[in-house]
Formats: structure tokens, C-alpha cells, sequence
């Protein structure tokens, strides 16, 4: 692919060589596989001595014009498209893994990464040691002879905790690990993990990438070398993304930069006006001077992403009061959507967690997290003073 200067351009401008037909949006690939001239052309494809598609669970060219194209806006050599964002998460953990390795994680992550590395991970003899993002000393402490690879999410959902990238990058290559983000709140757009020694980048494209709430989907980017495995194990156990949501994904990456520049300066918009609110408190998000990492929040990222949280005096009958009263919003688990998305983590995204877990990775059942879409922002707080009156 071509590399232009600027995000947005590479964005737009990178797709698969138009076909005979010369059409200008790139068509989509919907065939399970591809035919050959020959028989000997077939044995020359499947002896990788020539280029060619021959069977959509192995490359499609809607899957690759997407994952390659993710892979350059994060500046990395390769990627890998993948059905959803967990088949990515668990693609990027198990591939270069093997029974009795350790693996170090920031305790603060999505419900399913939790179970995959506490529940599943460990039945194969592959175990963990979790630490909380602000331990400094702790990330040190927790690497092992065995410790192969660090894997943390950053800004973390819900708690909107940050990770210090280029600080665990260095620890990661000192200690011979992998390193792996889930960059999934940030996006491409806002923050690189490739800058900071990241290995492997995994990414739930349902969410922002999509941005529309349409088409799951994901992508494990990373370098040649730790992608080895990635396009191996992708191959054989088969998490592959469809031709029509590769389609939809790949289309959708031109016009992340304007997004996320709206998603971003609403989130903030609203994350500013609610520190002003009566009954509410502990407003999170990075970019407000009152995040406990607002620094860091400004060192890695560029904005402060579209998520905002906050916690309701009342507890949780008054989140629920507070929920049922919205009038706009959607009730929804998913996030990154035009459409400002509402929900309460601890009942919720995160109620697998014990209620232990949860206080450890600071969701309290007066939490409150919002996604927050591209409506206008004055109909936006509208909404929340309305549902906030209500729920009293
Ligand atoms: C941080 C993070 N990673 C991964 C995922 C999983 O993505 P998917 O639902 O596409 O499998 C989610 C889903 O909410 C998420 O928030």
C-alpha cells in the first residue's frame, strides 16, 4: 500500500487494484473461494511459490485490504482480520504461547479478556499475574523466568484507567516479552502503541472502527516477526472476518479521523459540563484535568476518546431511575456508535466480575458509563439534565 503523509489520506486512498471493471468503490469478494487456470497453478498457490487467493478462510481481499490497511494506520508491518474483537484478543494471546509460559496484564480490562486469562488461559497451563495500572513497582515485581508476554488495555473499560505505554514498552523488551494492547477505546486515530515497542495491537473493530453499530469485527496488527504465529493460527482455527463486514470495515476506516475528532470534543463537551452538575461525581475522563493520569492521558494520546464516566449520588436505585428516564440515548452495551450509547458496567458489561473485582478495577454500582455519539452536544446534555431531574 501507498503511504501518504497524513492519517486521513492513507485512510482513504489505500484499497485493492480496481478489477477490469474499473469501478471506483472497491467491490466486495463474497465467494467462500477463488478458481484457478490450471491444476498446476493450483499445486504452485497452495506450494506458496505464487501469490494468489484461494480460500476466504485463509485471505480474502476485503479482509486484507482492511487488516493491511489498520496495520499501516498503526504503523505496523502486518495484520490479520478477525470476526470479532475477542477472536482478536485471543489470537494475539495464545499465538505465541505455549504451555507453562507466564503472562503479566493490567488487572483493569474488558469482561471477556478477564475470563479468557483467568478462566480459559489456565487450562492450558498458562498462567498469570495481574497488577493494578498506577503499581509502578508491581509490573516489575510481577515478571517471572517464565513471563513471555505483557498484555494491557489502554484507556481500560470501563475505569478509563491508562497504561504507560513507552513504560511498559521498555519493560517488555528488557524482560524478552511480548508486548500487546488492546487499542480498542483509543483507536489508531488517537493513540500508536507501535511507538512505544508494542508487538501486537488488537482491535474490537465493532466498536469505533464500525462506528455505526452495524458489522462486529476486529484485526490483530503487529510486526513481521510476532505476526508469524498470528497469520498461522489465523489460518488453521479459522476467526475470520466475512467479505461483507471486512467491506463495511475497510469503508468505515476512511472517515474514522472525523469521527473521532466529533466523538471526542462531545465526550469532552459533556465530561466538562457534568463536573459542574449537582449530584454528580467522580466525572472520568483523560483530557479533564482531574484524571488522576490527565499527564500521561496527554503524553500518549492525542485526544481524550469518545468515553465518558461518572457516578450518581443515589447509588445504584438512582442509576437505574437515571437510565430509565433517558429519553435519547440508546440502552446498549456496545460503544463507539453515532448514537450516544448508556449503560451501568457493574449490571451489565462487567457483572461476571465478583463484586470484589470489580471495586478492584474501580466500577462501583453507582458507575455510570456513556459512549458518546455525534448528535449535538446541547441535545446531548439535554437528555442527561432531563433523566437526572427524573431519577431525584
Ligand atoms: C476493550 C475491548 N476489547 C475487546 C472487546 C471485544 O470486542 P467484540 O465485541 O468485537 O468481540 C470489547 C467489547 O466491548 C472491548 O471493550
Amino acid at each position: 500500500m501507498k503511504k501518504y503523509k497524513h492519517f486521513e489520506t492513507n485512510a482513504i486512498r489505500n484499497q485493492i487494484s480496481r478489477s477490469q471493471k474499473k469501478e471506483h468503490s472497491v467491490p466486495i469478494f463474497a465467494t467462500s473461494s477463488f478458481v484457478f487456470d490450471s491444476a498446476e497453478e493450483a499445486r504452485a498457490v497452495f506450494a506458496d511459490e505464487v501469490d494468489g487467493y484461494y480460500y476466504s478462510r485463509i485471505a480474502n481481499p476485503n479482509s486484507d485490504e482492511f487488516a493491511i490497511k489498520l496495520a499501516q494506520l498503526e504503523g505496523c508491518e502486518q495484520g490479520v482480520a478477525t470476526a470479532t474483537g475477542m477472536s482478536a484478543n485471543f489470537l494475539a494471546l495464545v499465538a505465541n504461547l505455549r504451555s507453562g509460559d507466564h503472562i503479566v496484564s493490567s488487572r483493569s480490562l474488558f469482561s471477556s479478556s478477564h475470563q479468557i486469562i483467568t478462566q480459559i488461559l489456565p487450562r492450558w497451563g498458562i498462567t498469570h499475574t495481574y497488577v493494578d495500572y498506577n503499581n509502578t513497582e508491581g509490573w516489575e515485581a510481577a515478571i517471572m523466568p517464565t513471563t513471555r508476554l505483557i498484555f494491557v488495555e489502554t484507556p481500560s473499560n470501563p475505569g478509563l484507567d491508562l497504561i504507560d505505554l513507552a513504560f511498559i514498552g521498555k519493560l517488555a523488551k528488557e524482560n524478552n516479552c511480548l508486548f500487546v494492547v488492546d487499542n480498542c477505546f483509543a483507536t489508531p486515530y488517537i493513540q500508536n502503541p507501535s511507538e512505544y515497542g508494542c508487538d501486537l495491537i488488537c482491535h474490537s473493530a465493532t466498536k469505533f472502527i464500525d462506528g455505526q453499530g452495524r458489522a462486529l469485527g476486529g484485526a490483530v496488527v503487529g510486526s513481521k516477526e510476532a505476526m508469524e504465529q498470528v497469520h498461522f493460527f489465523s489460518k488453521q482455527t479459522g476467526p475470520s472476518l466475512s467479505p461483507f463486514n471486512a467491506w463495511i470495515l475497510s469503508k468505515s476506516l476512511e472517515t474514522l479521523a472525523v469521527r473521532m475528532e466529533k466523538h471526542c470534543s462531545n465526550a469532552f463537551s459533556l465530561a466538562i459540563h457534568l463536573e459542574t452538575v449537582e449530584g454528580i461525581k467522580r466525572v472520568k475522563y483523560p483530557f479533564l484535568e482531574s484524571h488522576p493520569q490527565y499527564e500521561l492521558a496527554k503524553k500518549q494520546m492525542r485526544h481524550g476518546g469518545g468515553l465518558v464516566t461518572f457516578e450518581l449520588d443515589g447509588g445504584y436505585e438512582r442509576c437505574i431511575r437515571f437510565i430509565d428516564n433517558i429519553e435519547m440515548f440508546s440502552i446498549t452495551p456496545n460503544l463507539g456508535d453515532t448514537r450516544t450509547a448508556i449503560t451501568h458496567p457493574a449490571s451489565t458489561t462487567h457483572s461476571k466480575l465478583t463484586d470484589e473485582e470489580q471495586a478492584r478495577v474501580g466500577i462501583s454500582k453507582s458507575m455510570i458509563r456513556m459512549s458518546v455519539g455525534l448528535e449535538h452536544i446541547d441535545d446531548i446534555i439535554e437528555d442527561v439534565e432531563k433523566a437526572l431531574e427524573k431519577s431525584k
